[in-house]
């Protein structure tokens, strides 16, 4: 018997930029919607157009570049929303809107003021307006999970009524248990008389640490399509992550009547490629993707899995695209192994001149460092993007001094736009002095709130991959930077905050404020 079709609706690039310092330019959008898109996901939130220009520009971008999966643009139910949205994703071969008002009692009293009847006039004509730019319409009762299950059955019948095609049921602020979320998905599909033509969808939040449990009861339940996102990135604890939800519905197949399209063997270059760009590490004991999900360190279980892998192993590593053979280029590699290597991790150059660049930076690195891993490459990239090619900051030289006894002193040259700015200045240590001597040329006055290096790959010529998160203004910036020097590599990562500083234009959030 053919198993229904489970529909994944990726939201990396809207709700997980909501993750405080996730937010990423257009060009990372790309990247990231590119590597989505070879994983085969259905469907792509780009963002929020109506947040700002940055982010209508993205959705356009991504609209202009995947072909294979539908992308969507968020917007409220608001005339003014769902017109950019349909503007942004205008030039895609398959484009949604996803227009959504709150339904709870508490967000609709406290934040909208607006009466249940208002509520449903108002998300009835949002549903009107967007079938003006495309026939794929999702609604969403946002806080459905707090919300009356009669007053959802009410809303969601007149939309589906007036040409909604999805309907998404989003637990928004991670309040459910699975159980109960799955019975409301029952109740809703069961009790909505025109429920039939529309497909259900669930978007649930992690602050109990339930995402994917919900999710899975939901699709147990009925729903045929779940909102996720690489490495669990969102609002707050985050969504229910991708990676994991696939891989469970996978591997219980005996529990599941549905399967989805993705190309699991996709997942751990998206994950890479996500936590790379947002600087958001991945815990070494995450599901799927962590470090440690695949390695056995006690005895009993190495002995185990040496005889039989199915001892302590429910799935093949390399169903998640992780390969045993992980050494892929070094220093005697030519410019076409390099660029093969590139296009298998779904890496493209706009130009050759793009190429060359990127090419030349692996060949400075393989100078350091024999090995070149996967890692290293998906950071080489992210460091000469075209985008930070063109970067009003750049850091021309560095040079510390740090010797026992002594206070440590860094000499640093930055280039801003296109001018030579020297500064010397003590710290306490060489990456307090490095960070001194450019906030001395810079005076942005950010604070600095976090700042973390791991290390790319294993080894101690490792290349160093430092995040550091600055607040400028109230807003919260993430720089990144990666070298074989951690104290380079921690300069380049101050210097990308303040690239980014510069760039940061104010954006609405999509869940505060008014309709
Ligand atoms: O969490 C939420 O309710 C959302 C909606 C916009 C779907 O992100
Ligand atoms: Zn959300």
């Amino acid at each position: 018997m053919s198993k229904d079709r489970l529909i994944i609706f990726d939201t990396t690039l809207r709700d997980g930029e909501q993750s405080p310092g996730a937010s990423m330019t257009a060009d990372e959008k790309v990247r990231i919607a590119k590597a989505l898109e070879q994983m085969k996901v259905d469907v792509i939130e780009a963002g929020f157009p109506i947040a700002s220009n940055g982010d209508f520009e993205a959705v356009k971008a991504v609209a202009n570049t995947v072909k294979d999966s539908t992308i969507c643009g968020l917007a409220r139910a608001k005339q003014i929303d769902i017109d950019r949205a349909g503007e942004a994703i205008k030039p895609a071969n398959s484009g949604r809107i996803h227009t959504f008002i709150a339904t709870s009692p508490i967000h609709m009293e406290q934040k909208l003021r607006m009466s249940p009847d208002q509520v449903v006039d108002q998300a009835i004509a949002a549903v009107r307006m967007a079938k003006k730019y495309t026939d794929d319409i999702e609604f969403s009762p946002e806080d459905a999970g707090r919300s009356e299950p009669d007053f959802l059955c009410r809303i969601i019948e007149a939309v589906i009524k007036e040409g909604a095609t999805t309907i998404n049921i989003p637990d928004t602020v991670g309040y459910n248990i699975p159980h109960q979320f799955g019975n409301l998905i029952n109740d809703l599909v069961t009790r909505i008389p025109n429920s039939d033509k529309a497909i259900f969808s669930v978007h649930c939040h992690n602050d109990l640490g339930l995402a994917v449990a919900n999710s899975l009861a939901a699709v147990r339940n009925g729903a045929r399509q779940v909102e996720c996102t690489i490495n669990g990135l969102g609002e707050r604890a985050g969504n229910a992550s991708l990676e994991e939800v696939v891989m469970a519905v996978r591997t219980r197949q005996d529990v599941f009547d549905c399967d989805t399209s993705l190309d699991s063997t996709q997942i751990m270059n998206c994950s890479r490629l996500v936590s790379g760009i947002t600087g958001f590490a991945v815990q070494p004991n995450k599901a799927i993707v962590g470090a440690n999900a695949f390695a056995h360190e006690s005895g009993i279980h190495q002995d185990g899995v040496l005889k039989s892998r199915e001892t302590y192993e429910i799935m093949r590593a390399q169903d998640i695209g992780l390969s045993t053979n992980k050494i892929v280029l070094g220093k005697h590699s030519g410019r076409n192994a390099f660029k093969t290597r590139m296009a298998e991790l779904n890496i493209e150059f706009s130009s050759e001149e793009e190429l060359n660049e990127v090419f030349a930076n692996f060949k400075t690195l393989a100078d350091k460092k024999h090995e070149i891993f996967d890692e290293d490459l998906q950071a080489l990239v992210t460091e000469s993007s075209s985008e930070m090619m063109n970067e009003p900051v750049k850091l021309i030289s560095l040079s510390v001094c740090s010797e026992t006894g002594e206070t440590p002193n860094a000499s640093i040259t930055l280039s801003i736009h296109g001018e030579e700015k020297k500064a010397q200045c003590e710290g306490s240590g060489p990456v307090d002095a490095s960070f001194q001597a450019i906030e001395s040329i810079m005076s942005s006055g950010v604070e600095l709130q976090l700042y973390s290096v791991n290390n790319i790959t294993t080894g101690s010529d490792s290349q160093g991959e430092v995040t550091v998160r600055v607040r400028s203004n109230g807003n919260i910036i993430n720089g990144q930077g990666a070298d074989t020097d951690i104290v380079i590599a921690s300069a380049k990562a101050y210097v990308n905050a303040m690239n980014k500083v510069i760039a940061s234009e104010q954006r609405t959030h999509p869940q505060r404020g008014e309709v």
